[in-house]
């Protein structure tokens, strides 16, 4: 949540830090801010709403300076009008500030600074931090930052420049993700990669209690007690274009048309056909480990969750072992039975998420052994868990998850052949879930052919408010992901359900105007799904079915029917969630909602 780019250097910063911004939007957009050095004076200008109204206020009145800080906010703390935006400055109005995460303690240290004579403007957190730093300011801003970063609980991503120290910006995080660009004569700071590959594929990643000072010309990183540290320079391999659109009208439907590409990726080097195997190096265990697991306990939010529900059926069908999903707000805050026996893995398409990164830790704490399924490379839970499978899908923009969604299963299925091969699945039984696996790519572009009459079958359902999703089996999960792509971009009213529970409540809810979509591939529990319908239809309900084929059973069943070839029971959700995500997509563009940036979302979420 919350973007944060800077940049110090010889040219005019105003302009590239705008841009850099604008590819992070994703992570908020309340409000967006800049303060540059101009002429030795701090410059600060902000506005409510997104980048572009930003922009426009600066209209022909760029700000001058080639040291600057920008900030799109997810609101916290405070609504978001212009005061709440960030950056904030001290009282001297010489230090400013950007910060993602929030300052638990940051109404008793106000107190404590108000008691001294500072003044607040803001209802923020982070105006709290920059009073403080002016208040530990002797001659040194680093000091003074690492100085007041000892004081404050809760997490941080933070960037300050001050006019004192005109070319110089201080960045330091704890819990929200941060790194340097290293460029040639000029530096940068930014909460994701994206804002500055334009300018330079040099980073270092901060970790935790780290603060980095950059000039120009030079660049060091400290631990919070300012103890110089040694950090590795990493460089990012994917171009620039992955975080275009493209041509395409909103990111969210070319990260939908990508996914043969993206499930490729995913599986890319790692399937063994001839073992009917899988090979997975950044697992970097031995057989003898992954036996020696007795339950795995899969941990995620939002739509990784329902990765992770898939993956539970998975491994306990097809490997056998006892698995169990966590929502990772909840697991942190159990008191979960783990040891040394347990593998817990945390499934994130950021790597940042707050809540699963806070159970990874907690579940490193009591014993278990972790690993990631993640499709950020170098973000913070894939560099904290013991072991991981990147997902490769490529930058993913648009706040609805599709294509991290289809490769997160699809690493899933390769962790449970690998997993599986060891314990119950036959040479001959690996050979077909890889050849299922490997003809997943021309399956999902079949699907995509189709994408104009599912745009048609959601035109004649996009008045509906309220949509249920109903699943059995594998396509359980697929129906709760389903309603949740809908009402997130959307805003209809969606549930999912597993099929048979429709009867003890949501059944209530079912008149003529009640769409029903029912992910219904010829699977092992085709003929239960079918009875549901009926259920439905003796209720006028309206019914949307995505089967493989056409079935005279659906006759007078089914108001309307989408294909999606036939695979394994297993493998089906990577073909049955696609005709939802570009159903909910059309319903939102239909009902005219901004797709890529819905309300009050964000794709990263970095607080708890
Ligand atoms: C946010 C995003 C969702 C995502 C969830 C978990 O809510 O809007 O699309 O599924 O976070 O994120 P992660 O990056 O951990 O997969």
């Amino acid at each position: 949540m919350c973007g944060i780019v800077g940049f110090t250097g010889r040219r005019p910063g105003a302009a590239l830090l705008l841009e850099g911004l604008k590819k992070l939007e994703y992570r908020g957009y309340d409000s967006a801010g800049i303060a540059t050095i101009t002429d030795g004076k701090l410059v600060v200008r902000k506005q409510p709403g997104r980048i572009a109204s930003l922009v426009e206020d600066l209209d022909g009145d760029m700000p001058e300076g080639n040291v600057g800080i920008v900030h799109t906010r997810w609101a916290t703390h405070g609504v978001p009008n212009q005061i709440n935006a960030h950056p904030h400055t001290d009282s001297t109005g010489s230090i400013a500030i950007v910060h993602n995460g929030i300052i638990e303690n940051a109404s008793a240290i106000r107190e404590a600074l108000s008691k001294k004579g500072h003044v607040f403007e803001s209802d923020t957190d982070t105006e709290v931090l920059v009073h403080l730093i002016e208040e530990m300011y002797e001659d040194s801003l680093e000091l003074a930052v690492a100085a007041a970063l000892r004081e404050v609980d809760g997490a941080f991503g933070v960037a300050v420049i001050s006019a004192k120290e005109p070319d110089t910006i201080v960045a330091a995080r704890r819990g929200s993700p941060l790194l340097i660009g290293i460029g040639d004569g000029e530096n940068f700071v930014a909460s994701d990669a994206a804002a500055i590959i334009e300018h330079t594929r040099f980073v270092v990643y901060l970790d935790d209690n780290e603060i980095a000072v950059i000039t120009p010309d030079e660049h060091h990183v400290t631990d919070i007690d300012s103890k110089r540290l040694e950090k590795d320079v990493s460089t990012v391999d994917w171009d620039l274009e992955a975080i275009e659109r493209g041509g395409y009208p909103h990111f969210m439907l070319k990260e939908i048309m990508e996914q043969p590409q993206s499930i490729c990726n995913t599986m890319r080097g790692r399937l063994l056909e001839e073992q009917g195997s899988a090979r997975l190096n950044g697992l970097a265990m031995t057989d003898a480990q992954l036996l020696g697991f007795e339950r795995i306990i899969l941990i995620a939010c939002g739509t990784s969750w329902h990765a992770a529900l898939i993956g539970e059926y998975m491994l306990e069908e097809l490997a056998r072992i006892p698995t169990e999903v966590e929502y990772a707000s909840e697991f942190r805050y159990r008191n979960p039975v783990l040891d040394e026996k347990t593998l817990v893995i945390g499934i994130s398409q950021s790597g940042e998420t707050a809540d699963t990164l806070a159970a990874i830790k907690e579940a490193k704490r009591r014993g278990a052994r972790t690993m990631g399924i993640v499709n950020s490379v170098g973000s913070t839970i894939a560099r904290e868990v013991d072991s991981g499978v990147y997902i490769h899908a490529g930058p993913e923009i648009g706040v609805a998850s599709t294509k991290a969604f289809t490769s997160q299963v699809v690493a899933l299925a390769l962790f449970t052949l690998r997993m599986g091969r060891l314990k119950t699945i036959s040479v001959l039984e690996g050979r077909e879930i890889v050849k299922a696996l490997n003809a997943l790519p021309t399956q999902v572009a079949t699907i995509l052919e189709t994408a104009d009459e599912i745009g048609e079958v959601a035109a004649r359902f996009n008045d509906a408010d309220n949509v249920l999703y109903l699943g059995r089996g594998f396509n359980f999960p697929v129906a709760l992901e389903g309603a949740l792509k809908l009402k997130e971009i959307s805003y209809v009213h969606a549930e999912g359900y597993p099929a048979a529970e429709m009867k003890h409540g949501p059944i209530a809810l079912i008149d003529e105007s009640m769409p029903v979509v029912f992910v219904a591939p010829q699977d092992g529990v085709y003929q239960k799904i079918i009875s549901n319908m009926q259920e439905v239809k003796a209720r006028k309900g309206k019914v949307i079915a995505i089967v493989n084929e056409d079935d005279p059973e659906l006759d007078g069943l089914v108001d309307a029917k989408i294909f999606i070839p036939a695979t394994l029971d297993a493998l089906s959700p990577v073909l049955s969630a696609i005709p939802l995500q570009l159903f909910a997509y059309h319903v939102a563009v239909h009902r005219g909602c901004d797709v890529d940036q819905p309300r009050n979302l964000a794709k990263s979420v970095t607080v708890e």
